[in-house]
C-alpha cells in the first residue's frame, strides 16, 4: 500500500495519542460521576481524590485542544480515499460513527467545562486556572454536568462501534483499512 493511501503522519500521531487520552478521561470521569466528590474522597482520601478531579480537568481540556487541531486538519487535509473493496453500507456507517466522534469529543469537554464554570468550581489545566466562560449558576451546573454524563456514555457506544469495526477490518477482513491509521508500515 503506497504513502497516498494513508493519512498525513501528523494525522495518525494525533489519532493514536487521543486513544491515549480518551480511555484516562472516560475512566477517571465514570469513577468520579458515580462516587460523587464525598464518595471519592471517603474512598481515596483528600489529595488522591483532588489529583483526579485535576488530572480529569487537565485531560479533557488537552483532548478539546487536540480535537479542535484534528478537526482542522480533517478539514484542509481530508483523508485519503477509502479502500475500493468497502460496502457502500461499510462506507456509510464508518462515516456517520466517526463525524459523530469528532462531535462528541468536541462537545464533551466543552460541555465539562461549562458544568465546571457554572458550579463555581476551577476548571484546572495543570497548574493553571482556565478562565470559567460562564457565570456561576448552580442548577445550570446540574443540567450541563448530567448532559456531560450523557455524552460521557455516548462516546462509550461509539467508542464500541469504533473499535470493534477496526479490529474487524483489521483481523477478520485483512483489507487495508487499519493501515491507512497505522503509525508503522
Ligand atoms: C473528552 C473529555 C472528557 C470526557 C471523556 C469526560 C467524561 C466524563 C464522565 C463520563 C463523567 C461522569 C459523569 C457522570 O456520570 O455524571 C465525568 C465527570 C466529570 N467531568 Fe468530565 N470528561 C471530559 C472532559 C472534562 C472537562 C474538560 C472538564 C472540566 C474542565 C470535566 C469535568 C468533570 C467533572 C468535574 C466531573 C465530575 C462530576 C461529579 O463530581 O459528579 N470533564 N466526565
Amino acid at each position: 500500500m503506497s504513502e497516498v493511501d494513508r493519512f498525513s503522519l501528523v494525522q495518525r500521531l494525533l489519532h493514536w495519542l487521543l486513544a491515549l487520552l480518551v480511555i484516562p478521561a472516560l475512566g477517571v470521569g465514570m469513577t468520579l460521576g458515580w462516587l460523587g466528590f464525598d464518595g471519592a474522597r471517603d474512598a481515596f482520601g483528600m489529595e488522591v481524590t483532588n489529583a483526579l478531579y485535576t488530572g480529569h480537568k487537565t485531560i479533557g481540556v488537552l483532548i478539546l485542544a487536540l480535537m479542535t487541531l484534528r478537526l482542522v486538519l480533517r478539514l484542509t487535509l481530508g483523508a485519503p480515499p477509502p479502500v475500493p473493496t468497502l460496502t457502500s453500507f461499510e462506507r456509510l456507517a464508518s462515516q456517520a460513527v466517526q463525524a459523530a466522534m469528532y462531535l462528541v469529543l468536541l462537545a464533551l469537554p466543552l460541555v465539562g467545562w461549562l458544568a465546571t464554570a457554572a458550579g463555581g468550581y476551577p476548571v484546572q489545566f495543570f497548574a493553571w486556572t482556565l478562565p470559567g466562560l460562564i457565570a456561576k449558576d448552580p442548577a445550570l451546573s446540574e443540567q450541563l454536568f448530567e448532559l456531560h454524563g450523557l455524552l460521557g456514555w455516548a462516546l462509550l457506544a461509539l467508542l464500541a462501534l469504533h473499535i470493534g469495526g477496526a479490529l474487524q477490518h483489521w483481523l477478520v477482513k485483512h483489507d487495508g483499512v487499519m493501515r491507512r491509521m497505522s503509525l508503522f508500515r
